[in-house]
């Protein structure tokens, strides 16, 4: 089942060339975990050139610091060579530190919960992984986490790129705020590094609202090097959902 998808027609039947096709989301089991870390590590790895090209022009204080850096090897070296090369250097470098940040978060997550997801996961009250599913495929994948007493956190939402726009991540999503309803949690939150329009898109349709954003943003616990702290930066879109004044848009 290859190929680009079509537009979601109605929650877990969905259209892809041409062909209706169903969709079951259901929660995580063990054997899902080959497919779940392949679509959670592609995911992530689509990250890199979004943070490194893409994330450039919403930072002019990097575009100021570079500057700034070329500015200064062109005094030491007096060759306008320095400046020539600076476009390719910061780009290199931008991609390089990029991947270096996303594979060292990607490697921590496939070593931790995301192999060991029974601990991690299925014992604790507000964990929970669910799976997208299609003809015993699994297609997608996200996870709750509990913050606090009310608040859930949406986590680590990711589809096979071939059957995007199908209306997988919707309904990823949707299952989890069932979960959060019944569970009795006041509110759904989520934090994104992403700058492309898939992810933003998906969030605001179900009736997120962006309630914050942290400049320079890096996972907790992580120790940047200079040249990370250079290169790689990003902004953290934090999103949050009342559940109880969106009660109506979960169940439709
Ligand atoms: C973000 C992601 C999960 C979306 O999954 P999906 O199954 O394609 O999303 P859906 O089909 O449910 O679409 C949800 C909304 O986003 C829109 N959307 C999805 N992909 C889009 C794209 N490439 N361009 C424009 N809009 C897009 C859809 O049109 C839909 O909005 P609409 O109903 O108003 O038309 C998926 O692109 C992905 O896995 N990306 C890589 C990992 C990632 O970025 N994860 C999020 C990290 S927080």
């Amino acid at each position: 089942m290859e190929g680009k998808a079509h537009r979601r027609l109605d929650e877990g039947l969905e259209r892809q060339n041409g062909q209706n096709i169903s969709i079951i989301v259901r929660e995580f089991k063990h054997e899902d975990n080959p497919e779940v870390q392949k679509i959670f590590y592609e995911g992530m790895m689509e990250m890199i050139p979004d943070t490194a090209f893409r994330g450039l022009r919403f930072h002019p204080e990097s575009l100021l610091l570079y500057a700034a850096l070329t500015f200064v090897c062109f005094l030491i070296t007096m060759g306008w060579w320095v400046v020539g090369l600076a476009p390719a250097v910061v780009l290199c470098g931008r991609y390089a530190c990029s991947r270096s940040v996303i594979h060292t978060y990607t490697d921590l997550a496939l070593k931790g919960d995301i192999e060991d997801t029974e601990k991690f996961y299925m014992k604790t009250p507000g964990y929970c992984r669910w799976v997208a599913v299609h003809e015993d495929k699994v297609v997608g994948l996200v996870e709750s986490h509990q913050i606090t007493g009310g608040v859930l956190e949406l986590r680590r939402m990711s589809v096979d790129q071939n059957f995007r726009q199908c209306g997988v991540g919707v309904a990823l999503a949707k299952k989890l705020l069932e979960f959060a309803m019944t569970h009795r949690f006041s509110s759904v939150v989520l934090g994104t590094t992403a700058y492309s329009h898939p992810a933003h898109r998906l969030y605001q349709r179900l009736g997120f609202r962006l309630v914050g954003v942290t400049n320079g943003y890096f996972a907790k616990g992580f120790r940047a090097s200079l040249l990370e702290k250079v290169f790689y930066r990003v902004r953290h879109h934090h999103y949050k959902l009342d559940l109880h004044d969106n009660l109506n848009k979960v169940k439709h």
